[in-house]
């Protein structure tokens, strides 16, 4: 058992493989986290909580209640209670106060790891975890506080949550109810996050923790291409192979808080939520509220840990499907190719080629329905564009389907054009204010998901679409924020529920989708890589990672990417040059080279490649083939990185450190440099290596130890990958 209660001190250890999390009560009554960090076999430290010296407990001491509160490590700090840092918990009671502070009840370890109702969740029986659960109580309020550790036996990783049971016969409003809080000394820790924007997501950022408030949030509905749902707290000059890293990452797709505080005693706390700007939830006499999860990662070794234990724990224990571990099928997108400018015809002279040139999946995007040449109409409808399409996409696919290749479509079911039947039948159905037509953005507008006649009408749009054809993958997109957020159907008291309800909905949607279309592959995108969280990987094992596909940008957007989720969910393709983003021109090899590290794909004219570029794919999909199961599947080890220089280097190496596939590429060329080498990772140090194009050995130490040559051909945007099998 890995969770144990040490009951003469009070305090409950939860341990995996390298780390340990402790929390105790103080005085029986007040449940703190006082610490997460390397494991330890003891629990000899209840003199953390000093409750024998100032600050005073409020039992012993009541006239100090307010100085206990506010630097006790509170394990769920509520509002309103002397406690004056960044809280989880805001219960508003019938009086209209701020009124809730619970205390301890009762604890309990259950087997495995209990599902999140309605919420995606990491998962794991008996054999992978144990979850504690902790029970607090408010007498007066009537609120009970149920919250939720899970220990992975073979990761590195806590999965926290909390629920909130209303026990009294009134309703009260939740107006915070944050996932998680994480206590730590501070001791000079910096704060790495991932931001950017749209078409730049996944920047990495390092920052100081100053005294007072860092982080960020998503307040756009999406959990949004600006700031990450992710923050991690590392020791000074952590890398990928040394340091302290305490990460949390969000498993949710909407609003999200993300912060670290630095308080008057240089203690941190780290909490993370749903966004409570705008969030306000009734909790009828009787109900209960589950927030979303947030795992928690240690490693004393650095980022590169981190990474793989959060690979190892996605793809084991988050991503669910046929399509979990099967082979990801490499695709030809039409969305760089043609745009909203084609017809049958012009589709299946793209479809042709590519299937001569061994493409397995040939995906259309947006534009097949209504008159939809621009983007200024006809979403919602969901009709077929004769004139583009005249068999349809039962011809379309059939057609495609006698060429070889499976068929794919796009949709953005969340969405209605102001131009649809669906608007003009329903324009009450779209989030609006009462007073206010809603901001457009790409001229269109986001449906009403709260309500459940919405929510059944879009399935019935997506579902009857995909049974019209043989349809084997979904792009599912959603290309704007949620602005002007009311509904028509939820009453007053009810409407700061909105944001939450729309992602319990389309939660529903997709797992209904994974129920009645198992085999069909869902690809979630949000304008690039908009939803790229925790949360949509539960119902798609691949998400669309950026709209910019120029090699160069995608070097750095899917280290950042990548530095959380595993390979095999990083949507990434071969595009035009120059690129239709940046304008930049890179050789159409560094191109693929960069694409084949996420699910490999194509999104440009096949036809129009000059012959030589054509003649290259037949050989990089059957490489992609090749390095399909170890890149899906593999450790990852960042190398290096665009942010220290020219050069981007990782590897994947499986796990008995057999085979390995280096990646390389320079950006910008120098002269006059000293040979380079870069060092790898994962192998063994007394195997022999042989670089299976070259043949050439090399001892494993010697990879290890002083690094493997690089031999990129001059000029700039050289790429090169490099598979190395053990002798
Ligand atoms: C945004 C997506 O990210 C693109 O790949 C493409 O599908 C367009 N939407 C289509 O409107």
């Amino acid at each position: 058992m890995n969770i144990c209660y040490d009951e003469k001190r009070q305090i409950f250890k939860l341990d995996t493989p390298g780390a340990s999390m402790a929390l105790a009560l103080a005085d029986g009554k007040w449940l703190g986290q006082i610490y997460f960090g390397p494991r330890l076999n003891s629990t000899d430290f209840a003199w953390l909580l000093a409750t024998d010296r100032p600050p005073y407990t409020p039992d012993r001491h009541p006239r100090e209640a307010v100085s206990f509160f506010d630097c006790f490590p509170s394990a769920y700090p509520v509002d309103n209670a002397g406690d004056f840092r960044e809280s989880c918990l805001s219960v508003r009671t019938q009086a209209g106060q701020i009124d809730c502070l619970p205390i301890f009840e009762s604890w309990e370890i259950l087997p495995g790891k209990p599902e999140l109702a309605g919420l995606p969740a990491t998962f794991g029986g008996a054999d992978d975890c144990n979850t504690l659960r902790v029970i607090l109580r408010d007498a007066a309020a009537g609120v009970r506080v149920e919250l939720y550790y899970t220990a992975f036996i073979q990761l590195d990783v806590i999965a926290q949550s909390a629920r909130i049971c209303n026990d009294s016969a009134e309703a009260v409003w939740l107006e915070r109810a944050l996932s998680a809080c994480l206590n730590l000394p501070y001791e000079g820790q910096e704060l790495l996050t991932l931001h950017g924007s749209w078409a730049r997501e996944g920047m990495i950022d390092i920052q100081n923790i100053g005294t007072g408030i860092h982080g960020l949030a998503s307040r756009r509905g999406v959990s949004s291409h600006q700031d990450h749902p992710f923050l991690a707290i590392v020791s000074p000059g952590t890398t990928q192979d040394r340091g302290e890293v305490r990460a949390l990452h969000f498993v949710y797709s909407g609003s999200f808080l993300a912060q670290v505080q630095r308080d008057q005693f240089d203690q941190l706390r780290a909490v993370m939520g749903i966004h409570p700007d705008g969030f306000r939830w009734k909790l009828e006499g009787g109900a209960s509220f589950q927030t979303p999860e947030a795992i928690l990662v240690y490693s004393d070794a650095g980022l590169g840990a981190m990474t793989r234990t959060l690979h190892n724990l996605y793809r084991e224990h988050l991503i669910r499907g046929a399509y979990r571990s099967g082979p990801r099928p490499v695709l030809i997108n039409n969305w760089e190719a043609t745009y909203f400018d084609f017809d049958e015809e012009k589709l299946l002279r793209i479809a042709r080629r590519a299937a001569e040139l061994k493409i397995e999946l040939f995906v259309l995007d947006d534009g097949w329905f209504g008159e939809r040449d621009t983007d200024s109409g006809y979403l919602g409808d969901w009709k077929v564009c004769a004139r583009k399409l005249p068999h349809g996409l039962r011809g379309l696919a059939e057609q495609i389907n006698a060429l070889g290749m499976r068929f794919g479509l796009w949709m953005e079911p969340e969405m209605v054009s102001e131009n649809s039947d669906l608007y003009r039948a329903h324009p009450d159905w779209v989030i609006r204010t009462a007073t206010r037509t809603p901001l457009r953005c790409r001229d269109q507008y986001v449906l009403d998901l709260s309500r459940p006649e919405v929510e059944e009408h879009v399935w019935q749009r997506v579902s009857e679409t995909l049974r019209s054809a043989d349809i084997r993958y979904l792009k599912w997109d959603m290309n704007r924020s949620l602005t002007n957020l009311g509904s028509a159907a939820l009453p007053a008291d009810r409407q700061g529920e909105l944001g939450h309800r729309y992602v319990l909905a389309l939660y529903r949607l997709q797992q209904r989708l994974m129920d009645e279309f198992p085999g069909v592959l869902l690809e979630n995108c949000c304008g690039g890589g908009g939803r790229f969280d925790p949360g949509m990987l539960f119902y798609s094992p691949q998400i669309w990672c950026s709209d910019d596909t120029d090699a160069v940008e995608r070097l750095r957007i899917q280290e950042g990417i990548s530095m959380l989720y595993p390979l095999s969910c990083i949507g990434a393709h071969v595009s035009a040059c120059p690129n239709h983003v940046v304008g930049r021109s890179t050789p159409f090899e560094t191109r693929a080279l960069t694409a084949m590290w996420g699910t490999f794909g194509y999104e440009l004219d096949v036809t129009k490649l000059s012959p030589e570029e054509q003649e290259q794919i037949p050989a990089q999909v059957q490489r992609y083939r090749e390095c399909r199961a170890l890149i899906q599947t593999g450790d990852y080890y960042r190398l290096a990185s665009l942010r220290d220089g020219q050069l981007d280097a990782k590897m994947v190496v499986d796990a008995r450190g057999a085979q390995a596939i280096v990646g390389l590429t320079r950006v910008l060329n120098r002269p006059n440099q000293r040979p380079q080498r870069v060092r790898l990772r994962g192998l063994i140090p007394d195997a022999i290596y042989v670089d299976s194009e070259t043949l050439r050995e090399y001892p494993g130490e010697v990879l290890l130890h002083i690094g493997l040559p690089i031999e990129l051909p001059d000029g700039d945007f050289q790429s090169k990958l490099i598979r190395l099998v053990r002798k």
